[in-house]
């Protein structure tokens, strides 16, 4: 994407956000935004902001749950948190993770699981963290129907034996190497590809390699589309964030102000008053 590309849509709103205006937008020069959301109110409000794509991410598993890491949600968890976003949505595109242990042995597992995700949730596509070596997968599950994103650079699945989150694609091939892989993916079927923590020249040069749109999470302003974290960008996360948040408001200390003002209402009698009752 060129510099001065950045006409956030001057394409008009389709009734819903499909591959196709993605695929637009790379075509036309233009971007599109995505958040992760989990449930269905918060999916209903970045529907109403205009989001083009949601994503449920497996990072559910630290956001929702409280894990440490996304290796332990299952496929009956992430159903639940996608259906509900689902529901919440008119325009906006749902994509869903595969979350780990659902795809990799074989591309029949992973078809079968992203099946489920698509008849039981109601997701719009799946996006599937991996090299290569998942390209048949991507066949597969594209063959079968299922609109797979590819999500390269750093994967949170995969951090142990990435050595925990390390910025993905340094060094002299890399830029080389990383063309590759998207590439491959790309020619498997996948109709976007993810970049997470990679150099923002690198993913640059992925973007303008590729015909698909691009995505990206700490990778840079040269992708076709931007994903964050919502409790990142909304500030409902306390503590240290990644270089690559921008926070966007400070939800943490909105609720933490209201509750403790609710709180002390209670305490000093002052809630409920009057017109909180029945009695007039
Ligand atoms: O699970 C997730 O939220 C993700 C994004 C960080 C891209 O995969």
């Amino acid at each position: 994407m060129a510099e001065n590309d950045t006409a956030p849509s001057a394409a008009p709103t389709p009734s819903r956000y499909r591959t196709v205006h993605l695929q637009r937008a790379k075509d036309e020069g233009r971007r599109f935004a995505m958040l992760t959301a989990y449930d269905f109110q918060m999916a209903q409000i970045f529907d109403d902001a205009g989001l083009e794509t949601i994503l449920v991410g497996d990072s559910a598993a630290s956001t929702m749950m409280g894990h440490a890491t996304t290796l332990p949600i299952t496929m009956d968890e992430m159903i639940v948190f996608a259906g509900s976003v689902v529901r919440g949505t008119r325009r906006a595109m749902v994509l869903c993770d595969l979350p780990f242990g659902s795809y990799e042995l074989s591309p029949q597992q992973a078809t079968e699981s992203a099946i489920r995700l698509v008849k039981e949730a109601g997701v719009h596509a799946v996006k599937m963290e991996g090299s290569v070596r998942y390209a048949d997968h991507i066949r597969m599950m594209t063959d079968a129907g299922v609109p797979v994103m590819a999500h390269i650079g750093f994967t949170p699945q995969s951090e142990n034996v990435l050595g925990g989150y390390r910025v993905q694609g340094r060094g002299d091939d890399a830029a080389a190497e990383m063309i590759r892989e998207a590439t491959t993916l790309q020619d498997a079927g996948a109709f976007a590809v993810l970049m997470e923590m990679v150099p923002s020249e690198i993913a640059r040069k992925v973007d303008e390699a590729l015909h698909v749109p691009t995505v990206g999470i700490g990778a840079g302003a040269g992708t076709t589309g931007q994903v964050l974290v919502w409790q990142d960008m909304l500030g409902l996360r306390s503590g240290k964030m990644a270089r690559f948040v921008k926070q966007y408001a400070d939800l943490h200390t909105v609720v933490r102000e209201a509750v403790s003002a609710y709180r002390q209402d209670v305490l000093d009698g002052s809630f409920p008053a009057a017109e909180h009752g029945f009695d007039a």
